[in-house]
C-alpha cells in the first residue's frame, strides 16, 4: 500500500505519536471540453486512481511544518498559519498555504497549525492536475483535522478561489470540481454556467483511456492562459453589443456565425470559436457516448484537438505530435490534448490490443523527432477523496 509507506515516512521525519490520519485525493483528466470552463460551457473531466497522498497530525501551536517526499531535497519546510501568502521560493507549499488561507477567508480559520507529509503518484507539471489535487486533499484534511462544515463541492470552489487569489492563476472551476465530486468508473458532465453536472459511465467495451506525457514542463501561471482568458473576455464583451448573453457557452455554432463579425480582432474571434464549438462539442460527444457510440466520441475528441491546435493555439509541437502519431496507429478511437495545454499530456482511447503498438510506437516517433522521450500510462478512473485511515 503507498500510504503506508507515506506513513513511514511522516513516523520517520515528524514523530509517530498522536493522532495521525491518512487521506487521499485523485488527480484528474479531461476526456473533453477544454478551455470552456471560464467560458460557462461544458466540460467532461474525470478523477483517476493516481493522486496525491497526505498524512497529518494537528499541533497544538500555530506551526505549519510541510515536507514532500517528491522534493524530498528540500526538507522540512515551515511556516505559521497566520500571515500566509504566496511566496516563489515556497514551491508546492503554496498550495496547502492557499488552502489554509481560503479556508480562513470563508470564515473557517485553522486555530492551529499541522505537520504535512505529501506523496503524489501524478506526473508533475503534466497537466492532470497534480497542484488542484493538492488543494483538494489540504481542504479534506482541513475539514476533518478541524471539524469544518463543508462539502466536497464548496471544497472545490475553495480550492478555486485559493488558485485565482492566493496563487494567481485564473483557472476555473473544472479541475477542483473533477477531483472533489470524482466517481470511480464515472466521468463527470458539468455545466460550467451553474454547476449543475450528472455522472456519466465509462464503459469502454475493449479499450482503454491512454495517458501520453509530453514531459514538456508548463507553469500555468508562466503559460499563455491567463492570457487565452483576457482574449475570450474581451470578445464576449464586444458580442454583448449586439446579442444579450451571459457567457460565450450561451451561443451556438450557427449564432456565433451570425454573429462573430461583432469580434473586432482575428485572433480574439478564433478563440471564441474555439469556445463556443467545444462547448457544442462536448454536449455532442456526451450524447453520443450514452448512445455507445465510441467512434463518434472519438471523432469528436480528434475535432478537439485540431480546434485547440488551429484556433485556441494552445498545443505545440510536443503534443501535436504525440496527438498525429497517435491518429496514425490502428485501434485508436480518438486523441487529443487534455488541460490547459502548451505542454502536459494527451488523452487517448485505445482499443485494447493496440495499446502496446501505441506505446511503442507513438513514443518511438516522439523521441526521433523532439529527441527526448514521453510516458505513457493506462489510467482507471477512481473516486474523490478520502480518508484512509
Ligand atoms: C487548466 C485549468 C482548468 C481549465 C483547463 C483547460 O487545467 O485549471 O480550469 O481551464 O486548464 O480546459
Amino acid at each position: 500500500m503507498i500510504w503506508e509507506q507515506v506513513l513511514e515516512k511522516f513516523k520517520e521525519v515528524f514523530g509517530g505519536e498522536g493522532d495521525i490520519r491518512i487521506y487521499f485525493a485523485p488527480g484528474r483528466v479531461n476526456l473533453i471540453g477544454e478551455h470552456t470552463d471560464y467560458n460557462g460551457g461544458h466540460v467532461f473531466p474525470c478523477a483517476l486512481t493516481i493522486g496525491t497522498y497526505a498524512v497529518a497530525r494537528k499541533r497544538d501551536d500555530k506551526k505549519l511544518r510541510f515536507y514532500s517526499m517528491n522534493f524530498e531535497k528540500a526538507g522540512v519546510l515551515e511556516s505559521s498559519v497566520e500571515g500566509l501568502k504566496a511566496e516563489e521560493t515556497a514551491g508546492w507549499t503554496n498550495y496547502p498555504k492557499g488552502m489554509i488561507w481560503a479556508f480562513g477567508e470563508k470564515g473557517m480559520k485553522a486555530e492551529q497549525g499541522f505537520d504535512l507529509v505529501l506523496y503524489g503518484n501524478i506526473p508533475n507539471g503534466s497537466g492532470l492536475s497534480s497542484s488542484a489535487s493538492v488543494e483538494v486533499v489540504t481542504g479534506f484534511l482541513l475539514k476533518d483535522l478541524f471539524d469544518f462544515e463543508v462539502s466536497n463541492k464548496e471544497i472545490a470552489l475553495i480550492g478555486q478561489f485559493a488558485e485565482n487569489r492566493f496563487n494567481g492563476v485564473n483557472c476555473g472551476i473544472m479541475d477542483q470540481f473533477a477531483i472533489a465530486m470524482g466517481k470511480e468508473g464515472n466521468a463527470i458532465f458539468l455545466d460550467t454556467a451553474d454547476l449543475s453536472y450528472e455522472y456519466a459511465p465509462i464503459v469502454l467495451k475493449g479499450a482503454k483511456i491512454v495517458i501520453s506525457c509530453s514531459n514538456k514542463k508548463r507553469g500555468l501561471s508562466d503559460s499563455k492562459y491567463n492570457e487565452r482568458r483576457s482574449e475570450c473576455e474581451t470578445a464576449l464583451s464586444e458580442l454583448q453589443e449586439v446579442i444579450g448573453i451571459e457567457t460565450l457557452g450561451d451561443l451556438t455554432e450557427e449564432q456565433f456565425k451570425q454573429y462573430q463579425s461583432a469580434i473586432k480582432d482575428e485572433v480574439r474571434r478564433k478563440r471564441a470559436k474555439h469556445a463556443v464549438c467545444e462547448n457544442q462539442r462536448t454536449i455532442r460527444a456526451v450524447d453520443a457516448l450514452k448512445k455507445n457510440d465510441l467512434k463518434q466520441f472519438g471523432a469528436l475528441m480528434n475535432e478537439s484537438h485540431i480546434s485547440l491546435r488551429d484556433d485556441y493555439e494552445v498545443t505545440g509541437t510536443e503534443l501535436d505530435t504525440l496527438v498525429e502519431e497517435a491518429w496514425k496507429i490502428n485501434g485508436v478511437i480518438g486523441s487529443r490534448m487534455t488541460g490547459a495545454g502548451f505542454g502536459g499530456c494527451t488523452v487517448s482511447i485505445v482499443e485494447d490490443g493496440a495499446v502496446d503498438t501505441f506505446i511503442r510506437e507513438v513514443g518511438a516517433a516522439y523521441e526521433k523527432k523532439i529527441g527526448y522521450a514521453a510516458d505513457f500510462y493506462v489510467v482507471e478512473i477512481g473516486d474523490g477523496p478520502a480518508r484512509l485511515a
